[in-house]
């Protein structure tokens, strides 16, 4: 099958890219200023999604059978920065990409967040009603409504959890924001009654490409690991399992001790059903999704310093994983 993956230049959409490749796709990778450099990956450049008429005449060219939109701008704080860009980038593209796949056939996998919902209630399912909080969540919220208004039949909407991997920049990943304080000597406040479900890249990208291969699979779907965990206790079980000193390195706080924190969701915890009983790639354990991780680049020498390991440094940045 001939895939095009957008935002292959960026955390999940690179690891997009290799599931589709372990899966024996052919790939075709859209980074946005930056050219993706995947191994295997030999049709890869950079590209304006946000340019409508390219965009058209790039997926009429390709004429792909399925398309992974990775891309968007993915913080609250980036979509607060640059407000008009969020609206296009992460509303009218993926509507534009709806109508284009919708027109060719193709199937469309849309990778939408738990930030569409307002995290009083927690325990999402698919079919609760997103009360985004921010722009972010907004902006991505509108988009699930586009998508499925032009591809009900052949599109499939993934909100997703706060993904933590080995990211190319070693500063995406939840454990490598957390390396990158802890190496500047910052003990980390985190809260214990803010709960997320993490995912794994890779499993997360394997449910992309699943999604693509099961032409029946479309509709609004979620997708996490299998917990809920508190920021306070995903930090401290990053740490251990590090061998890190949790104690020295994360600090628990409250929400009610932040003033802003109720703007924050406080519950974003997703129920996998019914996507979980029909897929292949199972939903994983924290346990299991830490097994994965690395030291990020770049904080090889403190960790040594801290933990007295020695840790196998990567190649140049961005190509040797
Ligand atoms: N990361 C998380 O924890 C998380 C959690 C829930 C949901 N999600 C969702 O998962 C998806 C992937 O997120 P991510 O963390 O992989 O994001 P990311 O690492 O920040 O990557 C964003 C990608 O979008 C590309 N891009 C930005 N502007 C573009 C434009 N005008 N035209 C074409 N491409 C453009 C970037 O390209 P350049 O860098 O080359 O410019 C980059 O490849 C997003 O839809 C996000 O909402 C992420």
């Amino acid at each position: 099958m001939k895939i095009v993956v957008t935002g292959a230049s960026g955390f999940l959409g690179r690891e997009v890219c290799l599931a589709a490749l372990r899966r024996g796709h052919e790939v075709v990778a859209l980074g946005g200023s930056r050219a993706p450099v995947i191994p295997g990956v030999t049709q890869a450049r950079s590209f304006d999604l946000c340019s409508a008429s390219a965009l058209e005449a790039l997926v009429l060219e390709e004429f792909p059978q399925a398309v992974v939109h990775c891309a968007a701008l993915p913080t609250i704080e980036a979509c607060l920065a640059n407000p008009a860009q969020a609206a296009a980038l992460n509303t009218e593209v993926p509507k534009k990409l709806a109508q284009l796949c919708f027109h060719l056939g193709a199937k469309l996998i849309h990778v939408s967040t738990d930030t569409v919902f307002d995290g009083v209630a927690g325990n999402y399912q698919p079919t609760d009603q997103p009360a985004p909080l921010n722009l972010y969540g907004e902006t991505k919220a509108a988009a699930e409504v586009e998508v499925l208004r032009f591809g009900r039949e052949h599109a499939a909407v993934l909100r997703t959890s706060p993904i933590i991997g080995n990211s190319p920049s070693g500063e995406r990943g939840l454990h490598e924001r957390l390396f990158v304080a802890w190496k500047t000597g910052q003990k980390v406040a985190l809260f214990t009654d803010e709960l997320r479900q993490p995912v794994e890249v890779t499993n997360l990208a394997d449910v992309t490409i699943e999604l693509c291969e099961r032409g029946n699979l479309s509709g609004l779907f979620h997708w996490a690991g299998t917990e809920a965990l508190s920021r306070h206790e995903i930090g401290v079980r990053v740490a251990r399992h590090f061998g890190l000193d949790a104690a020295e390195l994360v600090r628990a706080i409250s929400r009610a001790e932040v003033p802003t924190a109720a703007a924050r969701p406080r519950d974003l915890s997703l129920r996998l059903h019914p996507l979980a009983g029909k897929l292949r790639t199972p939903a994983q354990t924290f346990d299991e999704q830490l097994t994965a991780l690395r030291v990020p680049r770049g904080c090889e020498d403190w960790y040594e310093k801290v933990t007295g390991r020695k840790v196998v440094r990567r190649l140049e940045k961005g190509i040797d994983f």
